[in-house]
């Protein structure tokens, strides 16, 4: 048999995750785990870049990650999953990498200037904030992995990193492979709002989400922007809900929204309540997988020690490695 090949991949633990996360990484990452050997990690320590002045949070959003993480299918049998901050290796390779690491390549980095902007309200001239990528590399190359799952943004992250490693091995010896990134297809579902789904938007549908705020949530969403009048004919092709009922309604379902709403038969509050029970519905094992877990503290935490001595043990040997190429033990 040959060896599975290592990937790894991170989540900020920024708050309980939802169906954009469902349909895009998440979905991605319980697939690979039956062809790759998975590291998978929840990056406190990167939550801490942007919300260092009141990290109160982070812990229990940790919880939650991992909580969602279970419940949907990634498997403690399968992957090793760990949080950052407990393999305190990844601060000392950070620290090094640090060393070599050019400023420019930092401060031309896109997604540094555009979150800037973006996240206003918070004071992100920060030395960490800079430093971002350069813990992102440790987090990456300590376990040498060979890919990373990720959404396009975080391709110049991956970028960055690959320039690290190689600019590491240029100097010290060859220690570390160049990872790749590997592109996780973006889901088609928006949020409520047909913005991007995303937490920040405030317009998410979350997976642990209860039925009674699923019902609420779809009946605000926005459909058919030209479907004014319950009498007007609308197009499914451009509704988000349509897309919902794509993924979660039954096959005939489907084909009757499809002719019905063209039509005006049937109306968008009828057409969400319908895809609202689907919904309710297919998140159903994950809720009560999820309630399995939360009911059992225990057994979550023995989980999480686990998953953190194996990653230790990976991030011991390759911190022997490091040391000893950078000749300072
Ligand atoms: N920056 C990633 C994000 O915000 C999270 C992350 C941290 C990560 N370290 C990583 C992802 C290493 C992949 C590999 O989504
Ligand atoms: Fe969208 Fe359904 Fe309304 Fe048609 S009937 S516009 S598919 S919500």
């Amino acid at each position: 048999m040959t060896k599975k090949k290592r990937i790894l991949s991170g989540m900020r633990p920024t708050g309980p995750l939802h169906l954009g996360n469902l349909h895009g990484a998440l979905a991605n990452w319980v697939e690979m785990q039956e062809t790759f050997d998975c590291f998978f990690f929840i990056a406190d320590w990167h939550a801490l870049t942007s919300d260092y002045e009141d990290p109160s949070a982070i812990t229990g959003y940790t919880r939650d990650v991992l909580l969602d993480w279970l419940s949907v299918g990634l498997s403690p049998e399968k992957s090793t999953l760990f949080v950052q901050s407990e393999i305190r290796e990844h601060a000392e390779l950070y620290l090094i990498l640090s060393m070599i690491t050019p400023v420019p390549w930092l401060e031309r980095n896109p997604t540094y200037k555009d979150q800037i902007l973006q996240l206003s309200n918070k004071d992100l001239s920060t030395f960490g904030f800079l430093g971002y990528p350069v813990l992102q590399a440790a987090d990456i190359i300590m376990y040498k992995a060979y890919g990373v799952p990720v959404g396009v943004d975080q391709v110049p992250h991956v970028e960055i990193t690959r320039e690290i490693a190689r600019r590491f091995n240029h100097f010290y010896g060859d220690v570390f492979p160049e990872p790749e990134s590997i592109l996780t297809k973006t889901p088609k579902i928006l949020g409520v709002d047909r913005r991007k789904m995303s937490k920040s938007y405030d317009n998410a549908i979350f997976i642990s989400e209860d039925p009674d705020e699923i019902e609420a949530k779809v009946a605000k969403m926005l459909t058919d922007p030209q479907r004014a009048r319950r009498s007007d004919p609308g197009n499914p092709d451009v509704c988000n809900v349509f897309e919902f009922h794509k993924l979660y309604s039954d096959e005939s379902v489907i084909e009757n929204v499809n002719k019905t709403c063209r039509t005006a038969e049937i109306g968008c509050v009828e057409c969400k309540q319908t895809m609202a029970q689907f919904l309710i519905k297919a998140l159903e094992p994950i809720r009560n997988k999820r309630k399995y877990y939360v009911e059992r503290p225990q057994l979550v935490d023995d989980i999480i020690a686990d998953g953190c001595d194996k990653a230790r043990k990976v991030a011991r040997q390759t911190m022997g490695e490091v040391r000893e190429a950078i000749s300072i033990k």
